[in-house]
């Protein structure tokens, strides 16, 4: 018998980005499609650190519950290098999906106003949606490069503002806020008395600005989230966090209490070593990113007009737009079916006429992919000449 769905996550709607990915991805040969770096093994942590992952030490590893909000060195080691205002604590979390999930939960109320960046990553828009807010787009405007203006967010800010939500470097466009915006943009939330959830996926992924700081440090309604997923190249760890003000920590465990209760010491073992060895981890995959970032854009510069791409400041994807093409998802389903190439057309971020694609997977899978697209573009050129 079908059974009503249980009250609000049936508000929950698809996730279209998911959906692309879901079987896709695990059939692709060549995957220009992820938003993070590409991957580590177990055996590139454990040479980390030999100590705490020999399998000897390994074997005394006690599958104990967890502390509900995370393990003790492992919250220390993210506290020293995100470098949280006073405060504020680190929580870890399945994902930096968990975290978000907690934060809408325990932050929005029906009729809350929430601001979120257009387009955004689904879950920044959607839990706030499915928690009862009324949304409010701070747009990253196509025609102006997806640069993010303060004077856009002015005009949607007003007193019923509960929640501004920000991501930056920005998933898909890959723009950021410079010092100077990151500066107004929080005055603007600190003055409009709301709460700034600052979703920090890339924030290790800068390319020509200084690395933003955490803005828990400069505003106390502030909340920022991280993850292993992006910079770290460890996303099927499942490891991200929130760093929130204490006041709120109870009420996000509360929450936890009926999701996750906590994470595996395993798995928080090797988040530790990963977080602690961050720059080793994450380093050489930036300076390959930049590298390949650079490759991206002459590719984009030598389509003669077909591809424009803006630059990315941050983040390891570009949002090109495809001019011939008012939605690329065919281009991307033939991508697939010929050429084994996985990328994300742009629909699934309500921009049809546009692709995702990621440029920090290995050199020669960059390649065949931009290649790809080309000989696809040419095929289509040759499709549409008058015969
Ligand atoms: C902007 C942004 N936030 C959060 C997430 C969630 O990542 P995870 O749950 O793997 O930490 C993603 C994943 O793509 C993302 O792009």
């Amino acid at each position: 018998m079908r059974r009503p769905p249980s009250a609000g996550t049936h508000l929950l709607p698809a996730a279209p980005l998911e959906d692309w990915l879901r079987e896709r991805y695990f059939q692709a040969e060549t995957d220009i499609s992820s938003s993070g770096v590409h991957n580590y093994t177990l055996g590139d942590l454990r040479a980390l650190d030999p100590v705490l992952l020999d399998p000897a030490e390994l074997d005394r590893l006690m599958f104990r519950d967890g502390p509900s909000l995370g393990d003790e060195r492992l919250r220390a080691a993210v506290a020293a290098r995100v470098r949280p205002g006073p405060g504020h604590a680190v929580m870890t979390t399945h994902g930096s999906t968990e975290a978000l999930f907690l934060a809408f939960g325990a932050l929005v109320r029906p009729g809350d106003e929430v601001v979120v960046p257009g387009p955004a990553y689904h879950s920044l828009w959607a839990l706030a949606a499915a928690a009862g807010a009324v949304l409010r787009t701070w747009p990253l405007r196509p025609e102006n490069d997806f640069v993010p203006d303060p004077a856009d967010l002015r005009k949607v800010l007003n007193e019923r503002t509960r929640l501004v939500v920000v991501n930056f470097p920005h998933n898909p466009t890959g723009a950021c806020v410079d010092a100077q915006g990151r500066a107004e943009l929080l005055e603007l939330v600190e003055r409009s008395g709301a709460t700034l959830l600052w979703d920090g996926a890339f924030t290790d992924l800068v390319h020509d600005l200084p690395r933003p700081a955490d803005p828990t440090r400069d505003l106390d309604r502030s909340l920022s989230f991280g993850t292993l997923s992006k910079a770290y190249g460890l996303p099927g760890l499942r490891v991200g966090w929130c760093v929130a003000p204490r006041e709120l920590l109870p009420e996000l465990v509360r929450i936890r209490d009926y999701l996750t209760l906590s994470l595996s010491p395993l798995v928080e073992r090797l988040a530790t070593v990963a977080v602690e060895h961050a720059d080793t981890l994450i380093a050489p995959r930036l300076a390959e990113a930049r590298h390949h970032r650079e490759l991206l854009l002459e590719w984009a510069d030598a389509s003669g007009g077909a591809v424009e791409c803006p630059a990315p400041r941050g983040g390891v994807t570009a949002f090109p737009r495809f001019t011939g093409h008012e939605d690329t998802t065919d281009l991307c389903e033939r991508l697939l079916s010929v050429h084994g190439v996985l990328a994300v057309p742009g629909r699934v971020f309500g921009h049809p006429d546009r692709m995702r694609i990621g440029f920090s997977c290995p050199r020669e899978e960059l390649e065949r992919g931009l290649t790809a697209i080309t000989e696809e573009l040419v095929a289509d050129g040759r499709r549409e000449e008058p015969r």
